[in-house]
């Protein structure tokens, strides 16, 4: 009987890190392993974008285009995957259509092979230039299309299917089941996966999750036994909690052929060689070194490193992190007691908002706004600008459109102010002629391209890099 192949899509040097020990992780502490890495047979080594961009410039005084090409240099058999945000890149803001376009092809340029797009709002008015822009590079990376997975009363998983069909036909070269919160249960993923495969043909399907509720390896066993092609794991030291399931874990999983009692066995196979499995030995001295890693980046930056599993985030839908933040914040206004109400308020402000799946940037507006109301005491008393901008319509359309007599009467934001397409807004963003004018007015005199993408970005925080090494690195600095 046919086997089926199953590949994995290794997180250890992006979302492993980044979900575990805040992005810190610098490019000398992954540099010994790359060359094992890259030997191991991973479909893809997801390695930029996400947020390691903006702490690679603040925090690790790295930058982010240099690592992309010393990565590159070192991985010269597996392509490596970037994580983008659509329309926002990887800022907080809307860019111009030529922003995105040129840092597609920057990004393309400089060795990404797969570009894994996403939108917070699954509006896919946000996630058309930068696919476009993808499918135009000459490198011809994999576009890979995301449905940002989330439960609500409106979302189901009839409509991903239908957005997945939507992302297909823009020309996506697979699907990514994108599942940042950790709220896909195993039986759902099943069905989830099984419908995707029924609709998508021989286009790919992947699925990324996180072990936040504690189902991420039973949700990757139901998805494999539903055909999932791809799943995205991290290295053990940087697996689990809040970050992926664990690879070696899941390779072994499927090693005994004998006692798996689908009637199609599956198996973790190498993306080079598909008859083989992975070799889950070779993965034991890497993952030995990015253990040392791990409590490196404990130590220097006073980190965690570890979380529990909370089930709750099933019910609250508010990721790890953030919830932590939040109490934070009750906390120093002495309003502790206030707990209970935080959590009961959070699901009304994004059932008010329009179920926008809860992540970057929709989950720190819509757990500001449900804070504000339980410390007022009074709902939508204040109201801060981004949540008045996510109701307005200005980062898109939300999955549910937001009662216009709510917007105008409760939240006070002016009817013209209301947006029915943010592309429209979007054109009207700054240029990157505009960012270059602006670098070149500050003294930063012929800017590469590269340096004016991290400007447009991260303003503030690139030029402190740029002041830092202006003797070095590129022509400009002198
Ligand atoms: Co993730």
């Amino acid at each position: 009987m046919a086997k089926h192949k199953v590949k994995i899509m290794e997180t250890v040097l992006r979302d492993g890190h980044q979900s575990l020990c805040a992005t810190r992780m610098r490019f000398r502490q992954m540099e010994p392993m790359l060359a094992q890495l890259d030997a191991i047979g991973y479909k893809a080594l997801e390695a930029w974008g996400g947020a390691t961009f903006d702490t690679c410039l603040r925090f690790l005084d790295e930058d982010p285009w240099e690592r992309l090409d010393k990565l590159k240099a070192a991985l010269k058999n597996t392509p490596i995957q970037m994580l983008l945000r659509g329309q926002n890149l990887l800022g907080y803001n809307h860019y111009s259509n030529d922003v995105v376009e040129k840092f597609v092809q920057k990004a393309s340029q400089h060795g990404v092979g797969v570009f894994r797009i996403f939108d917070a709002l699954n509006d896919v008015r946000n996630l058309r230039v930068a696919i476009k822009a993808a499918l135009e590079c000459p490198e011809k990376p994999e576009v890979q299309g995301c449905l940002v997975y989330t439960i609500s009363p409106v979302h189901t998983n009839e409509t991903f299917v239908e957005l997945a069909k939507e992302l297909k036909e823009m020309g996506c070269h697979s699907i990514c089941i994108k599942d940042m919160s950790g709220l896909l249960a195993p039986y759902v993923a099943f069905d989830l996966v099984s419908k995707l495969k029924a609709a998508l043909g021989d286009t790919p399907v992947e699925l990324h999750t996180h072990c936040t509720s504690g189902f991420g390896h039973a949700t990757y066993i139901k998805a494999i036994e539903a055909g999932v092609d791809i799943i995205d794991c991290a290295l053990s030291p940087f697996s689990s909690d809040t970050s992926q399931p664990c690879t070696e874990t899941i390779i072994a999983m499927f090693e005994d052929q004998a006692h798996q009692v689908i009637d199609k066995p599956a198996f973790i196979a190498n993306a080079r060689d598909e008859e083989k499995p992975l070799d889950r030995q070779a993965l034991t001295p890497i993952a030995k070194h990015f253990l040392g890693v791990k409590k490196e980046l404990i130590d220097e930056f006073k980190l965690k490193g570890y979380f529990d599993v909370n089930p709750n985030v099933l019910d609250f839908q508010i990721p790890g992190g953030m919830l932590s933040n939040l109490t934070n914040q009750l906390k120093e206004a002495g309003m502790e007691d206030k707990y209970q109400d935080l959590l009961d308020e959070m699901p009304k402000v994004r059932a008010d908002a329009g179920y926008p799946p809860l992540v970057t940037p929709s989950s720190q507006i819509v757990g500001t706004m449900a804070t504000f109301n339980v410390m007022t005491g009074e709902r939508y008393k204040m109201v801060p600008n981004e949540f008045k901008d996510l109701a307005r319509g200005k980062f898109g359309r939300t999955p549910v459109p937001i009662d216009r007599g709510f917007i105008i009467n409760t939240l006070k934001v002016p009817e013209d102010q209301i947006i029915e397409d943010c592309s429209i807004e979007d054109a009207k963003a700054e240029t990157f002629a505009q960012f270059k004018e602006e670098l070149n007015n500050k003294g930063f005199l012929n800017p590469t391209d590269e340096d004016v993408l991290s400007y447009a970005l991260f303003p503030q925080v690139a030029e402190e890099f740029f002041k830092k090494h202006y003797t070095q690195v590129t022509a400009y600095r002198r």
